[in-house]
């Protein structure tokens, strides 16, 4: 393997291959947010298993009944008390294919750890990325089916370019690319295939331990350089927290943005007077990002456990209790969002816990903003009349259940 500074080009992304994308849906689920709303109006947070639709989970009887929040601010109170809520409850199954991440952490560790990575995300930092780097990866990947006048842009846009956006970032040469996407997806769908997840993360950490052999001989113009010399306190990280790092960021900043943009795109595209709006107007834009983490976050649920006995918006929750958050549900909380079913752009709050809420606040927000902006915008001036085109009877749709997003958006255009 050959390393190179970033923008180095050596070969073509291999083909995408649908069976891999079809392997990261998890739960085969349409719509599971009638049965959330039936659950939420019953009541805000729940006690005991669950069933949305893809059958409850098996109930540990040496452990406490498990806890699931439907509610806003039933969600809001979890995120705010992270001394109650805890969120080592990851160490489990993403602790052993990870390592040990920010994610799992608590304070006062969490609270160093993410001192010493996110300088790596400040905006000027982003500013940096987002021309040269995101523009540059998104009308590549268009150049490659403006020709055509039409496409499938989760295949051929929103599959790709999040992954090779950080690649990039990370300054890995291209030829590498193809094995990097590979090794995202089997590290991400870990829970429907535990050798191969095992097995990505181990080839990870191999690849990863000869880039930061070779960023220590030649430091470059990437975030591997800067984790390097990162500082806080006297204190830099080790090489196995770097590594835990680096895979954590591929199902957090990869597999998120992909469903993020693909839920965008089948928003806008599904309400075409808001996709004609935003098109004259970009400003809009934003808004229209936003809304979508409200009305389909890729993300539908995150976990904690009680520390303590405790209550949740009174209800009662015993010490050791795993509790899911369903910021989907959260997100379409009657009781703050009017018409919360309704994908809106115009709506007056879209102010959601799609990105988490309180110190575990997602790290890379402001990045996964940008690059959506930035595609969205490339998208929207290369193919100005842009619209869906299925072909007969093909039923369009977002799917999925811990994670959502459409498998396929068929578009046609004016071949540019
Ligand atoms: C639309 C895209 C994204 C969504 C919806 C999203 C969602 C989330 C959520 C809900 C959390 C909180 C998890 C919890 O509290 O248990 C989180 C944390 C995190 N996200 Fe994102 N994310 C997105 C994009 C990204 C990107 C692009 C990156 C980086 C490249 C990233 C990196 C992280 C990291 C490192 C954390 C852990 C932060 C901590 O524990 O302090 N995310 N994200």
């Amino acid at each position: 393997m050959t390393i190179h500074a970033q923008g180095a080009v050596d070969a073509a992304p291999a083909p995408f291959d649908p069976f891999e994308l079809q392997d990261t849906v998890s739960g085969n689920i349409r719509d599971p947010y009638p049965r959330m709303a039936e659950l939420r109006r019953q009541s805000p947070v729940h006690v005991g298993p669950i069933d949305l639709g893809d059958g409850a989970d098996e109930v540990d009887p040496d452990k406490p009944q498990p806890v699931t929040v439907f509610g806003f601010d039933e969600a809001v109170q979890v995120l705010r008390d992270n001394e109650t809520f805890s969120s080592t409850v990851y160490e489990g199954i993403m602790g052993m294919v990870m390592g040990r991440t920010i994610l799992q952490m608590d304070e006062p560790e969490h609270r160093l750890h993410r001192a010493l990575v996110s300088p790596t995300f400040r905006s000027k930092v982003l500013e940096q990325w987002e021309g040269d780097l995101v523009q540059r990866v998104v009308n590549e990947l268009i150049d490659g089916f403006a020709p055509r006048g039409e496409a499938d842009l989760v295949q051929e846009l929103t599959f790709n370019f999040p992954v090779q956006v950080i690649a990039r970032i990370l300054g890995l040469p291209r030829s590498d690319f193809p094995m990097f996407q590979r090794w995202a997806i089997h590290i991400t769908s870990v829970a429907s295939n535990w050798e191969r997840g095992v097995a990505a993360s181990e080839a990870l950490r191999d690849y990863f331990a000869d880039v930061l052999a070779e960023r220590r001989r030649r430091p470059a113009d990437d975030l591997i350089s800067e984790l390097l010399v990162a500082e806080v306190d006297g204190r830099r990280l080790g090489d196995e927290e770097i590594y835990s790092f680096l895979r954590l960021l591929l199902p957090a900043g990869v597999e998120t943005t992909y469903r993020a943009s693909g839920n965008l795109l089948y928003g806008l595209l599904t309400n075409p007077d808001q996709l004609h709006r935003v098109m004259e107007d970009r400003s809009l834009i934003p808004d229209a990002f936003e809304e979508t983490i409200r009305w389909e976050p890729p993300v539908t649920v995150i976990l904690r456990r009680a520390m303590r006995d405790t209550d949740i918006a009174g209800v009662p929750v015993r010490e050791g209790a795993d509790i899911a958050l369903l910021l989907g549900s959260a997100n379409r909380d009657e009781r703050k969002y009017e018409h919360p079913e309704l994908f809106d752009v115009f709506r007056a709050s879209r102010q959601s816990v799609g990105f988490g809420f309180g110190v575990h606040v997602c790290l890379g927000m402001h990045l996964a903003r940008m690059e959506t902006r930035v595609a969205i915008n490339t998208l929207f001036d290369r193919l100005p009349d842009l619209r869906l085109a299925p072909a007969d009877g093909q039923d369009l749709h977002i799917k999925g259940m811990a994670f959502r997003s459409p498998i396929a958006l068929p578009v046609a255009f004016t071949p540019a």
